[in-house]
């Protein structure tokens, strides 16, 4: 893991853009997946910046997102196939058939699951993951528990990430109890993840996920097993991290060749 810590989530974020648009810049067919919640929609102004000023191409893009509720129309305000729309998939030039989300409407939700995963593994594997956390060290819908080798599945939400997540609908009676996520196991797969995580209530999960055992009771944890993963922090989200000296350090003293933003 390489835990780079910025002062600010704008910092953190446009650093983030910078190594997606080096990605779609040195493969401009690759695979991304894609998360939602607040945490991304600043790399995804950038990128949408990015598109427009530095003619950043995302037409040979294919993409696949984390996870969806089940049960809401897609028109839903509160979806992230709504969500992806307002914040990325209107601003860039991704082209709509190589879009993927789960869909929170399938009448058979197994063989759907089934059927993502097919559809990930037959794009060539997801080539950058970037990835939000939650408060409870989840990853895309993966709550505290989750098998770590799991694959695209249906989820039931925990209280607290109801509740966190409550602020997007009218009333919190009205957050879905089910969701559908890609697996631990189908994030692992991924080549690249990007983790970004913003602001002082993200900082015990961070600091579990960083610093702690890993276990299926953080699934952020599971990250120190991931090959090439990387996690971009503003202070607040770092402040509970006992070596964050040392990471700044590495950060801001790397050999030349080893420097990659
Ligand atoms: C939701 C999403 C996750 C996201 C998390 C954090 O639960 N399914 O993918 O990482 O929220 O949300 P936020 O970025 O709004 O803090």
């Amino acid at each position: 893991m390489e835990i780079i810590i910025l002062p600010t989530a704008e910092e953190a974020s446009e650093v983030a853009a910078r190594l997606v648009a080096r990605q779609v810049l040195e493969k401009p067919e690759s695979v991304l997946g894609l998360a939602t919640g607040s945490t991304p929609c600043r790399l995804y102004q950038s990128l949408a910046r990015k598109h427009h000023s530095e003619a950043l191409d995302f037409s040979r893009i294919t993409s696949f997102n984390l996870d969806e509720y089940v049960g809401l129309d897609p028109a839903h305000p509160a979806t992230y196939h709504r969500f992806m729309e307002e914040n990325l998939f209107s601003k860039v030039n991704l082209a709509r058939e190589r879009i993927h989300i789960p869909d929170g409407l399938a009448a058979d939700v197994p063989a759907h699951c089934a059927a993502y995963e097919q559809a990930i593994r037959d794009a060539g594997g997801i080539d950058l993951q970037i990835l939000g956390l939650g408060a409870d060290g989840h990853l895309g819908f993966n709550e505290p528990g989750s098998s770590l080798a799991s694959r695209t599945r249906i989820k039931t939400l925990t209280e607290g990430t109801r509740r966190d997540n409550a602020r997007f609908f009218t009333s919190s009676q009205d957050v879905p109890h089910h969701v559908i996520t890609m697996g631990l196991g189908t994030i692992m797969d991924s080549r690249m993840c990007l983790l970004l995580a913003f602001g002082k209530g993200k900082a015990a999960a961070v600091a579990a996920s960083v610093e702690g055992s890993v276990t299926a009771s953080v699934p952020g944890s599971l990250l120190q097993f991931h090959p090439r993963a990387k996690v971009l922090l503003d202070v607040d989200a770092a402040s509970e991290l006992t070596r964050a000296d040392y990471y700044q350090w590495v950060y801001h003293n790397k050999p030349a060749w080893q420097t990659d933003l």
